[in-house]
């Protein structure tokens, strides 16, 4: 018997994350093999066209799994029934544009999303917000959704975790498939920390493996953490290819479950652990069963990780302020 299709809401279809991911969705890589879904896609009212074209590429490929495709400006059709609501579609920052500004014009966005998420997607659904910044967009989303559990409204930085991987990978010399427990901590900005005091590279602790914290303090963290800026340098637009892979993998993830013994960053609304004020979208590491997550417990953080982890957590808590302060939550 051929199962119900997953609906799978995405925003900004018609941007370049949309394109890098919906054509993997498609073809089975966010929910798996046997997992049929039809794509909703949302965008702005001038984008229509150009969601209309990645529809008919989608169509010219046959994707066996690909049960239909939705295309709507109106947040209210496209969330109907979700079950994955992938939230891409951001104002990006632009020429002189303050922090305060960039924050209430995302609010223009999140809120009404989060609204109607809260009326019309199904009782499963699951969040990621992925449009900057994230994990506020994430925090107004959740707030205009006060019917759906607060859990279900994560914000990505599977992306970070992705690159410190790569990176420790390639100083260490051991492949990334036989690195774990790696974290990433606090907001996907500048300000994040991504930790290797827990993780191990070839079973070995992988800060005593490398033994260098000169590279730890000054290259690794900032290349993790700056990867963003690096790439828009280099290519002249932000990550799209891994940032729809990252996407993917978070929803693999929480859908199918962490290996034994391994665990992922999720930035998910903290439940007070290691410190992180109640409710705020914070990364951590978690582990993911059965379709939920759990925040992993028990962590020592020693005195390097305490500050960095306090200095990207005192960001979004100053995101939070500033975001109540403009009504949004
Ligand atoms: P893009 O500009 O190519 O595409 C964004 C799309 O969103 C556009 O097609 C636009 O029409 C659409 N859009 C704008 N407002 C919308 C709304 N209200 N409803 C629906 N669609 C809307 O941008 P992109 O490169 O695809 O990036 C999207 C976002 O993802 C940006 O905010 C970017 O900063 C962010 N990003 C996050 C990460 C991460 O790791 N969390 C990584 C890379 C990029
Ligand atoms: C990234 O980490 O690649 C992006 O969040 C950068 C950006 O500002 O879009």
């Amino acid at each position: 018997m051929p199962r119900t299709p997953v609906n799978v809401t995405v925003t900004g279809a018609a941007g370049q994350i949309g394109y890098a991911l919906l054509f993997r969705i498609a073809s089975g890589h966010l929910l798996g093999p046997d997992t049929p879904v039809r794509l909703r896609l949302l965008e702005i009212t001038p984008a229509l066209s150009a969601a209309e074209g990645t529809a008919m590429e989608l169509d010219d490929c046959a994707f066996p799994l690909l049960s239909g495709i939705d295309i709507s400006d109106d947040p209210n059709v496209a969330f109907d029934g979700a079950n994955v609501a992938l939230l891409v579609g951001a104002r990006p920052r632009t020429k002189g544009m303050e922090r305060g500004d960039l924050l209430e014009a995302n609010g223009g966005i999140f809120k009404p999303q989060g609204k109607a998420i809260n009326d019309h997607a199904a009782d499963d659904v699951k969040v990621l917000v992925v449009g900057n910044p994230a994990n506020t967009n994430a925090l107004i989303a959740r707030a205009a959704a006060p019917d759906v559990p607060a859990e279900r409204f994560t914000a990505m930085t599977r992306l970070d975790h992705n690159r410190a991987l790569s990176q420790l990978s390639k100083k260490t010399g051991v492949p990334v498939s036989e690195i774990r427990r790696l974290t990433i901590w606090g907001n996907h900005s500048a300000t994040q920390y991504p930790d290797i005091f827990h993780a191990e590279v070839a079973g070995k602790n992988a800060a005593e493996a490398v033994a260098d914290e000169q590279w730890l303090a000054n290259e690794f963290i900032p290349t993790v953490a700056k990867r963003g800026a690096a790439i828009i340098e280099a290519r002249g637009a932000s990550s799209a290819a891994s940032a729809a892979n990252a996407a993917i993998d978070h929803v693999h993830t929480w859908v199918n479950g962490t290996p034994d013994g391994d665990w992922t960053s999720m930035a998910v609304p903290s439940d007070g652990s290691y410190g992180v004020p109640e409710g705020l979208i914070s990364s951590f590491p978690v582990t993911t069963a059965g379709g939920e997550y759990r925040i992993v417990q028990g962590l020592d953080v020693n005195e390097f990780s305490r500050t960095r982890i306090d200095a990207s957590v005192t960001e979004l808590t100053e995101e939070r302020e500033a975001v109540r302060a403009l009504g949004l939550i």
